[in-house]
């Protein structure tokens, strides 16, 4: 298995347009945000950013902080778009945007190798952009996220991209219990994809935890593909562990189905000088008809 990276590139409504000293400096449409970035470990391009708000981390709290807006900014987001799939992008108190950008070269990757009228599983689909890329390509897609805020978020972005019509399922449920559901109904589907947090709980206050929850979620999602089925994507952020181990957790539970596994690190390009900033690692299982 050998590492690959995965970039994405800026696109018309997303740029990572500087970073250094710890912080990035992103545009979003058009606003600019600054935030902390710890593995911006260089010094910056430019050196003063122009931004619309900046997220202060607290200084007490892993995880914790507030936007300091220079500019007025809507609170309840502005649209967005990436290819033909448009979304709600706005200030979270979880220092991101409502989306994760870096996606992006996952989300034109499974539109190539769904066909129309395939069936798409997203799990911990969140703001659901993932789900409506694959339903503008024709995929009947199952949704699943454990916060029904979250859930209406995505739906409202359905409603945005023109595609509430088309056959999603919104399921507020707990993504494991969900996946062994299916399991047992002898479900499958042409294409997974699921972005798992570190810590989560479902909407019973079901305790998500990756390293302990992974093996046995990816075993399920495995058992939901069979020999016509497409692709497996897999994202883990912020934690402590190797794109090697997950691509190894993958090939093993995949191996009855034949195709490849690839995996990586995640990173998104700067546009002042090209570097690469990492942001996550992923590993992904995929078949060629
Ligand atoms: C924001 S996304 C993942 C982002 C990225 N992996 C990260 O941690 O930065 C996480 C989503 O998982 C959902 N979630 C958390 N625990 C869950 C669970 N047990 N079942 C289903 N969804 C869950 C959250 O509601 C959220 O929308």
């Amino acid at each position: 298995m050998s590492l690959q990276t995965l970039v994405a590139e800026p696109w018309s409504d997303y740029a990572l347009l500087d970073s250094g000293d710890a912080r990035k400096l992103e545009r979003y449409g058009r606003y600019r945000f600054i935030r902390p970035e710890p593995q911006a470990m260089w010094p910056p391009h430019a050196p003063d950013w122009d931004a619309d708000a900046e997220f202060l981390p607290a200084s007490d709290e892993e995880g914790g902080g507030r936007w300091q807006f220079a500019n007025d900014i809507p609170p309840d987001g502005w649209p967005l778009a990436w290819q033909d799939v448009r979304f709600q992008a706005q200030c979270t108190p979880f220092r991101h945007l409502a989306f994760f950008p870096d996606m992006a070269p996952h989300w034109a990757w499974m539109r190539e190798r769904i066909a129309p009228g395939s069936e798409a599983l997203n799990l911990f689909g969140y703001t659901g952009v993932g789900s409506l890329a694959l339903a503008a390509k024709g995929a009947a897609v199952t949704h699943v996220d454990a916060s029904k805020k979250s859930v209406e978020a995505a739906r409202a972005n359905a409603v945005l991209s023109g595609l509430a019509d088309k056959p999603i399922r919104w399921l507020v449920d707990d993504a494991a219990k969900f996946a062994a559901r299916e399991v047992r109904r002898g479900r499958r589907y042409d294409g997974i994809v699921l972005d798992p947090p570190k810590f989560g709980r479902g909407p019973a206050k079901e305790l998500w935890q990756l390293e302990t929850g992974l093996p046995g979620l990816i075993a399920d999602c495995a058992k939901l593909l069979d020999t016509e089925s497409r692709f497996l994507v897999l994202t883990v952020y912020a934690v402590r562990m190797s794109a090697l181990a997950i691509g190894e957790l993958l090939a093993q539970a995949t191996a009855h189905l034949g195709g490849e596994v690839e995996l990586g690190e995640m990173a998104v390009r700067e546009e002042a000088r090209g570097l690469l900033l990492p942001t996550a690692i992923f590993a992904r299982w995929s078949r060629r008809k």
